[in-house]
């Protein structure tokens, strides 16, 4: 840790401002979704209103066209879900983002941008929750909006926020884990800049040396560098692995659990082997390959709950074998939340993509975001289960497959013993 005392609270305030319950307006005991939309394109905004999407029971749309109408708007009753375009005949994009942010801290904001406006998207760290490129019709908006929703009304509850609190080893501030995460949504990060982070961090080197110098990715077992490294895995394959091994080194688990948290990082890069092996059914590539990174992450709440639980969730992890229960039921039953959730609290605290954040929530309830195609969600959940299928893992007991969803996207249920 680089900070100390006073500092280390108020650093961590900071990085969990904005992550507060999400308490959605309610009338006669009925909750109500209220979306302020913000854009200058008034044709879109009218779209938007007189969709069906938005104007189902319990959503309430509103509209402005300039940051003081979406003041006054806030004023006269408040919003959750702020949708905000250029054009705005006051003010640019990025600062009617910050007022919103500024006057509704723990509200969920979306930019809707042009090809012409793609230059502005790395000024939106830290202030969007999801970009959405136009032209987008009201109902891909809608799912974009609702996928985010719900998946923040998930993470944001008070025991998954209590657990992620208590771990304050994770919360941000220590300058490395800073600078890796800094790369993560920024596009114009270049391999040396990765590179050179990385090195600093020998174990993450030996790490990613290690993976890329298995059978598996096709080296002969002569990568000697993080930059050939970078090559062939990719920038966020590695960046990902890199911030699980300094996770789990910030995280200073007892002796006991090493072997735990090892077994659950083995698996992490099972289901992300798994998660390439999924094109023989996949078409899209860059899908592929962002599962494949993803899955390095998916199961680091598991890390938080044995730092945060200790014994007690090495126990529980031993009762989800002897009752062949997933080990995230048993959670739900004894915290009040899952691993998923607990990862997904902690990547939305420290800002990465929206789409991790979605992924890692869901990963054992795809069916919640579902999509009509494959998509980061319902993959991450192939890959685990094949992942578990195949390999296994002795110390907890997996999850079972939603087949229903993968029979609806054209998998046979038997499809993770038919691999190649
Ligand atoms: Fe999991
Ligand atoms: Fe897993």
């Amino acid at each position: 840790m680089i900070t100390h005392g006073g500092e280390v609270e108020a650093a961590i305030q900071k990085s969990l401002w904005g992550m507060d319950e999400i308490n959605l307006m309610s009338t006669a005991g009925k909750k109500i979704v209220s979306v302020l939309v913000v854009d200058g394109d008034r044709p879109f905004l009218e779209a938007v209103r007189a969709d069906p999407s938005f104007n189902l029971p319990g959503w309430v749309v509103r509209v402005a066209t300039s940051r003081e109408e979406m003041v006054r708007a806030i004023g006269e009753a408040r919003a959750d879900i702020f949708v905000i375009g250029g054009g705005l005949s006051d003010c640019g994009p990025i600062e009617a983002l910050q007022k919103s942010k500024e006057l509704s801290p723990n509200s969920l904001r979306f930019f809707v941008y042009t090809e012409a406006e793609k230059d502005l998207l790395g000024k939106t760290v830290g202030l969007t929750h999801r970009r959405v490129e136009k032209p987008v019709t009201p109902a891909a908006l809608n799912l974009a909006v609702r996928q985010v929703l719900v998946t923040h009304l998930r993470i944001r509850k008070p025991e998954v926020a209590g657990i992620v609190r208590d771990t304050k080893e994770l919360h941000v501030n220590t300058q490395p884990m800073q600078e890796l995460l800094k790369t993560a949504d920024n596009p114009e990060c270049e391999l040396e800049d990765l590179a050179r982070i990385i090195r600093q961090h020998p174990t993450a080197v030996a790490t990613i040396l290690q993976v890329v110098n298995t059978a598996f990715y096709g080296t002969p077992g002569d990568v000697e560098t993080i930059e050939e490294a970078l090559q062939i895995l990719g920038m966020d394959f590695v960046r990902n692995l890199a911030i699980t091994e300094l996770a789990k080194k910030q995280l200073r688990l007892r002796p006991g659990l090493h072997e735990l948290a090892n077994s659950i990082l083995q698996h992490s890069i099972e289901t992300s082997q798994y998660g390439l092996r999924m094109r023989q059914y996949v078409k899209n590539l860059r899908l592929i390959q962002q599962i494949s990174s993803i899955a390095l992450l998916h199961d680091l709440g598991k890390l938080v709950l044995l730092a945060a639980k200790g014994n007690d969730y090495a126990d529980l992890m031993g009762q989800s074998v002897d009752s062949n229960t997933p080990c995230w039921k048993l959670e739900r039953e004894a915290y009040k939340c899952d691993h998923a959730a607990v990862g997904g609290f902690l990547f939305a605290m420290w800002g990465l993509p929206e789409v991790i954040v979605r992924a890692v929530t869901w990963h054992h309830q795809p069916e919640k975001v579902g999509e009509k195609d494959f998509c980061a969600t319902s993959l991450l959940h192939f890959a685990n289960y094949a992942a578990h299928s195949n390999q296994g893992v002795s110390c907890y007991c997996g999850d079972r497959l939603n087949e229903d969803l993968a029979v609806r996207l054209g998998l046979s249920p038997d499809f993770a013993y038919d691999f190649e």
